[in-house]
């Protein structure tokens, strides 16, 4: 593994749909998501909202993150029922170099990442593709009987951070004006809309490719330069505007008591120094007053985004930083306990179902934890979207946001309503009915009550199954996990050859599993969740479509063309000519037809 970022090399718009073509007529799938796993809207219930004015037809999407950077990201997360996507947050410092592994959902989640790993002219590009695709793909037939008649609007929310200077400099200004008006990167990618993709060559492709933003706010951000960006945001480029807020907004005797204490997390050092440096509670409520007002008054929606990650020192030692991000169920106790403090903070201005006010107009976007099992409970709360990150770095990846849908579509419907505000209203009867103030309310006596289970160290200290056996390159348990857990669909497989079975004997297994290096960061996610011994980035065969990047790189590694033909390698005869095999075996490469000669890059 490499120690700082390998550079991520995003395919062309025509090799991503080359890809979708091939892989959908050979495996009936896109992007490894079976189709058993696209979202297909229940027609009886509604699960649309309103994103700060726009509509959304889920209430559910990724968090700003490793699921929404590149286009086939982003079009696995729509695929599985996303319609609110928080774009991966785009800064000034654009190369910068992160240590790996970088992220471990062993149990919860931690990372030590905190920014694309494109350049800001990159990251454009990206989402100008992913909304391209997404338009081609709400039309493409084959996928009609599944995504159903009317997979419903979508939203691109951007996340830009993490200072006014940078913020406010022609980069990210450039940035957010082409996310603004798309056009000329639209024009330049319609010229790959050739082949079968040709009947979509004059789609009327939307170039407002977003107006929102929602601000990630680093750890240490101070209230002053919060309100300048949140300003700044709105005046010169006119966009309405969330702030994402930190779990240290709750103070740190708070935060480390339902951490250590209630949630028994005595392994967890909360890091008191970084709840001094950032947003203090009194400061945050009038900053959340006065940046409405500032945005009403000028016509535009403001919001709030509960939460960031939390800020803990690094005492597992497995990613090389003194300090480590952390998420997932612990996170989800605070973020609702910082949603039930502020929304009392707050009488009747935030946008949540409460008593017999109307609730405020101030939205309250939420990332924290979210899980099939909590999705309804906490859309219930009021929030939306319900942003989800760390769940989708789990076994099942993008595949576990369908079902988590399916959950809450069968809650609405059992209580017999048919959209999210009547069973919202439904939900707040019978939390007051049950004696509370709000849903929020509820919730969080649940989750730090009888319901704590979930969120509590004993519901997740288990570790991935491991078993007593080192990778090889192939043959495996051939458990999938490595293509699940990868957000960048780095990974995909091969049915074992006779070859392949005969060569490595009863460790074979049924699929051999490789790897396309260009979309790989080495994240360490596959590691992690691995049964095997070893890093099945590295280990697994590594695939280049392009000659450059093959030749800039060291270690094993095979340059081929789309339709899997060996151009290239670096490897022993006998896995040269075992891997030639299975390249052009039975389902072959996803990326095109064994005839095809086109490179990738
Ligand atoms: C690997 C990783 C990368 C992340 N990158 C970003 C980022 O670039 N910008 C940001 O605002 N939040 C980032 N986050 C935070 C998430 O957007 C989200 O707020 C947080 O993880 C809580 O949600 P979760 O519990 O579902 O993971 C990242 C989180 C993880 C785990």
């Amino acid at each position: 593994m490499a120690e700082l970022t390998p550079p991520l090399t995003p395919m062309s718009l025509g090799a991503l749909l080359t890809r979708i073509e091939h892989e959908w007529g050979t495996r009936k799938k896109i992007f490894d998501l079976p189709n058993a796993r696209i979202w297909k809207p229940d027609p009886d219930v509604d699960l649309g909202f309103d994103f700060l004015g726009r509509r959304c037809a889920s209430p559910v999407g990724p968090a700003a993150g490793p699921h929404s950077q590149l286009a086939q990201n982003i079009v696995l997360a729509w695929l599985g029922g996303s319609r609110l996507f928080e774009l991966k947050t785009v800064q000034v410092i654009d190369d910068l170099e992160i240590q790996r592994p970088c992220i471990d959902m062993q149990t919860v989640g931690y990372n030590i990442e905190w920014s694309q790993e494109l350049t800001c002219p990159q990251s454009l590009t990206e989402y100008a593709k992913a909304s391209m695709l997404l338009e081609i793909l709400r039309s493409w037939e084959p996928l009609a009987p599944f995504i159903g008649p009317d997979p419903g609007p979508h939203v691109f929310d951007m996340s830009v951070g993490y200072d006014l200077e940078g913020i406010s400099g022609d980069k990210v200004g450039t940035f957010i004006r082409g996310m603004r008006d798309a056009t000329e990167e639209i024009a330049r990618l319609r010229t790959d809309l050739t082949g079968s993709w040709s009947q979509f060559a004059d789609l009327d492709f939307n170039p407002h490719l977003s107006d929102t933003l929602t601000l990630s706010t680093f750890h240490g951000c101070p209230p002053d330069e919060i309100e300048a960006i949140t300003k700044h945001l709105i005046d010169e480029h006119e966009l309405d505007v969330i702030v994402k807020l930190n779990p240290t907004l709750l103070g740190y005797e708070t935060v480390a008591g339902i951490v250590n204490d209630e949630l028994g997390y005595t392994d967890v050092s909360v890091q008191e120094s970084a709840f001094g440096a950032d947003l203090q509670f009194d400061r945050g409520i009038e900053l959340i007053g006065e940046l409405n007002s500032y945005a009403k008054e000028r016509g535009h929606r403001f919001g709030i985004k509960l939460t960031n990650t939390l800020v803990v020192d690094n005492l597992k030692q497995w990613m090389p930083e003194e300090t480590m991000y952390l998420s997932g169920p612990p996170l989800h106790v605070i973020a609702s306990t910082l949603l039930d403090t502020l929304n009392k903070a707050l009488p009747g201005q935030l946008d949540i179902p409460q008593g017999d006010a109307e609730p405020g107009d101030i939205m309250v976007s939420f990332s924290a934890g979210i899980t099939k099992g909590n999705l309804a409970d906490s859309i219930a709360m009021g929030v939306h979207p319900a942003t989800v990150c760390s769940d989708l770095l789990k076994p099942g990846g993008y595949g576990r946001l369908a079902p988590m849908l399916k959950a809450l579509t069968t809650a609405v419907k059992e209580s017999g309503s048919h959209d999210l505000p009547s069973w919202k209203a439904d939900r707040l009867a019978l939390a007051q009915a049950a004696g509370h103030s709000s849903t929020v309310e509820q919730h969080v006596a649940s989750i730090r009550g009888d319901g704590i289970a979930p969120y509590h160290l004993t519901g997740n200290e288990k570790l991935p199954r491991a078993v007593d056996h080192e990778l090889d390159m192939f043959g495996c348990v051939a458990c999938n996990f490595c293509i699940t857990v990868c957000p960048n669909d780095a990974f995909f497989s091969i049915p074992t050859t006779d070859a392949v079975s005969d060569a490595v004997g009863e460790g074979a297994g049924r699929q051999q599993y490789l790897v396309l290096s260009e979309q790989c960061n080495e994240c360490g996610n596959c590691m992690t969740f691995c049964p095997e011994e070893g890093d099945p980035a590295m280990i697994k065969p590594r695939l280049y479509t392009d000659a450059d990047l093959f030749s800039a790189r060291e270690g094993q590694g095979v340059l081929i063309d789309a339709g899997g033909t060996v151009l290239d390698h670096r490897l022993d005869d006998e896995a040269a000519s075992l891997l030639a095999g299975l390249l052009t075996s039975g389902t072959g490469t996803p990326l095109g037809p064994n005839d095809a000669t086109e490179s990738t890059s």
